[in-house]
């Protein structure tokens, strides 16, 4: 095995574990995903309790994953098999290690579908293909852009392509030094849209609809996708944090490291909330208009600024470079567990696990015009990939890491790691113990009626 005989790479520089995991972190579920479910599921009581979850399982679980990525110097699958031998115990718990490679998979299957949508509306902006549109002409500028295979296909492509080049260059060029200059100004592009908010009505009937909840407003399901949403976001139980947690130098305090990921991507979501409510608002939009919300709304907003063709550019080209920075952690498992254990080369993983890819996310693509109506329990392919991840292979991933980490390994494995001082190690340790464990089995429980499809 590879890490046995050279000791594995690393990331440059202090801060460039920071910035890959901020860059993992922060990309569409932020501004794509959290607005239109948080309108599915009807605001306040949505947010609330997806915050609660950041904190109460979140935060814990990343800490818990850096830790294991660290000590086991490996993908998923490899670090978590270590690590468990380590204190005598068996390795089938490593089962918890292939399946958040699955999942980082199967999340990169649709997710490069709407980082393809980002990237059209990117070259729309440009070229100016969304001047003078209406509020109605909105919808069917997103539905004609669906609606023809060839079309959403070439962006769902280009995105694969763009993400496998990017993995097959290795961890260290780039992506480090993109996110450092990508995040601040997509952080100002929110800020735009929300003083746009501000002075052109909308706002306070956003905020209200962001921070006010009225408690049982929120069921099951939605207690269910807050929680999934919390692991989404945080880029947990995919493989993604515990592979790059396996490139980070010992010296490294993972949890101010968590902190500061975890509090950049909830300022970026809470933002992204508030840049697009008051659009929804003041238009007459339906805020549980689904998938497309984002895609409908703020270009109308940009219409409506001045310099609006330029900031609407700059901003989907951030929203599009934070997709690939997201989307490039996504397969990091897969192709570092290929090059360490087949001895393949990074590129020829790479491209390998490219052409799989491919031919899930255009099952994926397809959703959205041929195989629409090719759907099982009134999900289509694009439907099940997001549901069997987040709301399932997610939460029960997180729940097998933080078992293993409270309960079955020795002791002194997670505070050697963690290296923190006795009373945050304490609080830790209750977190791993009880509050993120129950909290993910009491909204299981409570949404058990939901699977019965
Ligand atoms: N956290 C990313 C986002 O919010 C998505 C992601 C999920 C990235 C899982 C890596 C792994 O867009
Ligand atoms: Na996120």
């Amino acid at each position: 095995m590879a890490s046995s005989e050279q000791p594995r790479i690393q990331w440059l520089g202090r801060w460039g574990f920071m910035l890959a995991a901020t860059g993992s972190a922060v990309g569409l579920g932020n501004i794509w995903k959290f607005p239109y479910i948080t309108g599915e599921f009807g605001g306040g009581a949505f947010v609330l309790v997806y915050l609660a979850c950041i904190l109460a399982v979140g935060v814990p679980v990343m800490m818990t994953e850096i830790a294991f990525g660290r000590r086991g110097l490996g993908s998923p699958v490899d670090a978590i098999r270590r690590v468990v031998r380590e204190s005598g115990r068996s390795s089938a718990w490593s089962l918890i290690g292939w399946m958040a490679m699955l999942c980082g998979f199967m999340i990169l299957s649709f997710y490069v579908v709407v980082a393809g949508w980002s990237f059209a509306y990117l070259w729309k902006m440009l070229s100016g293909g969304l001047a003078g549109s209406s509020v109605g002409d909105m919808a069917a500028v997103f539905e004609a852009n669906n609606a023809n295979p060839w079309n959403l296909g070439f962006w769902s492509t280009l995105v694969t392509l763009l993400t496998m080049l990017i993995v097959g260059k290795g961890v260290q060029e780039g992506i480090e030094k993109s996110v450092s200059w990508m995040m601040p100004g997509l952080v100002l592009m929110l800020a735009l849209l929300i003083a746009f908010g501000v002075f052109s009505g909308g706002f306070a009937q956003a905020f209200r609809f962001l921070f006010s909840f009225d408690a049982g407003s929120l069921s099951s399901e939605g207690m269910l996708a807050a929680l999934g949403h919390a692991f989404f976001t945080l880029s947990l139980a995919s493989g993604a944090i515990l592979t790059y947690g396996s490139y980070l130098p010992k010296g490294t305090s993972i949890a101010r490291t968590t902190l500061s990921v975890a509090i950049a991507d909830t300022v970026v979501a809470l933002m992204a909330g508030l840049a697009i409510f008051p659009v929804i608002f003041a238009n007459g939009m339906d805020p549980a208009e689904g998938p497309g919300l984002i895609f409908m709304s703020l270009p109308l907003a940009f219409q409506a600024m001045p310099f609006g063709t330029l900031f609407g550019t700059l901003f989907f080209l951030m929203l599009s470079m934070a997709a690939l920075t997201s989307a490039i952690s996504m397969v990091e498992a897969t192709v570092s567990w290929l090059c360490d254990n087949h001895g393949m080369s990074r590129k020829a993983a790479a491209w390998g696990t490219g052409i799989v890819l491919w031919l899930i996310s255009t099952l994926a693509m397809l959703s959205f015009n041929l195989g629409a109506e090719w759907t099982l329990a009134d999900k289509n392919v694009f439907g099940w990939l997001d549901y069997l991840t987040s709301r399932l292979m997610m939460p029960l991933g997180g729940l097998g890491m933080v078992v293993l980490a409270g309960f079955v390994l020795n002791s002194h494995t997670f505070r050697d790691e963690l290296g923190l001082s006795p009373l945050p190690y304490a609080l830790w340790l209750t977190m791993v113990r009880y509050v993120s464990p129950l909290g993910i089995l009491v909204i299981f429980v409570d949404a058990l009626g939901l699977y019965r499809v």
